[in-house]
């Protein structure tokens, strides 16, 4: 892994929908100033191959998967995922203890071994939603039940909103890793974000890297917004 000193906070989203407007971006930005997240859309479309390809350019990938399957499942894919080089990989905290557990022992055989993640409740789901599926408590109380079981499985942190990071930077270790999406520099579009926070604020409330896509993805000059996002948050302190 990138050494502390360059150990880029921005996790840039490539939501494009093929492999070459990826790679199209990728070529504007610059490798040691970011990493890149590959989701599901473009996986589906660009395959390996696009993670591949992003790592000669000397980018780190995020693949962001979100696998939740039984454990050997889950722990074959997270294997495959370390196999493959990535940085960082994630799965769904709800496959529970056992599926976690095996995710992480799976990576930790393999010669490479990327962050393993968990997603706790998407944020898309309300109360009701979680209600609906028979999970009690309000969407903020689980969010926490599941960091803390992530923590305790073995896992390197979660994704989270910028309004959970300090609660859970109370319960959990420094150096668990808290991955904040839903962030814009001031003044930016919001687009179909409910919560936004800035990139500083998200660093000073705990957290440890920002996923920024459409501000940076849709900007004129890629480059130019991302170095002015890391330059606001430059001198901020790194969890852990
Ligand atoms: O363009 P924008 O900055 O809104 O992109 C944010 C990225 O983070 C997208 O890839 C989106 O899927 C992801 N994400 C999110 N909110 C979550 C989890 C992931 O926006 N709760």
């Amino acid at each position: 892994m990138t050494d502390k000193k360059n150990d880029p906070r921005i996790i840039v989203a490539l939501d494009f929908p093929s492999s070459d407007s990826a790679l199209q971006l990728a070529r504007r930005l610059d490798a040691s100033q970011c990493r890149v997240k590959v989701g599901k859309e473009l996986f589906t479309r660009a395959g390996p191959a696009l993670v591949e390809q992003l790592q000669q350019m000397g980018f780190e990938v995020f693949l962001d998967l979100k696998y939740h399957d039984i454990p050997n499942t889950t722990a074959q894919a997270c294997l495959a995922a370390a196999e493959l080089g990535v940085w960082m990989v994630n799965v769904h905290a709800l496959g529970g203890r056992r599926m976690m557990g095996a995710a992480r022992e799976a990576i930790d055989k393999a010669s490479h071994r990327p962050l393993l993640i968990a997603v706790t409740i998407l944020t898309s789901l309300d109360s009701d939603e979680l209600h609906e599926i028979g999970l009690s408590g309000s969407p903020a109380d689980n969010v926490l039940r599941l960091a803390r079981l992530a923590e305790s499985a073995g896992l390197d942190g979660v994704v989270c909103s910028a309004k959970e990071v300090s609660t859970l930077r109370q319960v959990v270790a420094d150096n668990f890793q808290l991955v904040t999406p839903g962030v814009r520099p001031a003044g930016a579009a919001v687009g179909d974000q409910k919560r936004v926070t800035t990139p500083q604020e998200a660093m000073q409330l705990g957290s440890s890297y920002l996923v920024v896509g459409r501000p940076i993805t849709q900007a004129e000059d890629p480059l130019a917004a991302l170095a002015a996002i890391n330059a606001s948050i430059e001198g901020e302190k790194i969890p852990g």
